[in-house]
């Protein structure tokens, strides 16, 4: 599984997302409750931009129908979202946010 760098630690701001593209494949990079998450960009239920939402108790909400989707799991809580989004696999090396989007966790 390849990790490729996302980002800097040091760039991330609590619970703001980060969109990056990761070989093709955007991503939102979440640093939240002391952890960093890699969750794909695209919400399941339509083409929006999930960085664009608002990011608490380790949830990202959708902002236009409100779905939110678990950084852990990528599973959502609620409609209209139905399907989770894929999650990545994170590594913290120094500065370094390494995320793999070869292989789903
Ligand atoms: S587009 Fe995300 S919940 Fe509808």
């Amino acid at each position: 599984m390849a990790f490729v760098k996302a980002c800097a630690l040091s760039e991330l701001e609590d619970d703001t997302p980060k969109r990056v593209e990761l070989d093709g494949v955007p991503v939102s990079v979440v640093r939240t409750e002391g952890e960093v998450y890699a969750i794909n960009d695209i919400c399941s239920h339509a083409n929006v931009s999930l960085s664009e939402g608002e990011v608490e108790d380790c949830m990202i909400e959708c902002w236009l129908h409100g779905s939110s989707f678990d950084l852990r799991t990528g599973k959502p809580s609620g409609l209209p979202a139905t399907r989770p989004v894929p999650v990545y696999p994170v590594k913290i090396e120094g500065d370094d946010v390494l995320v793999s989007v070869t292989q789903e966790s």
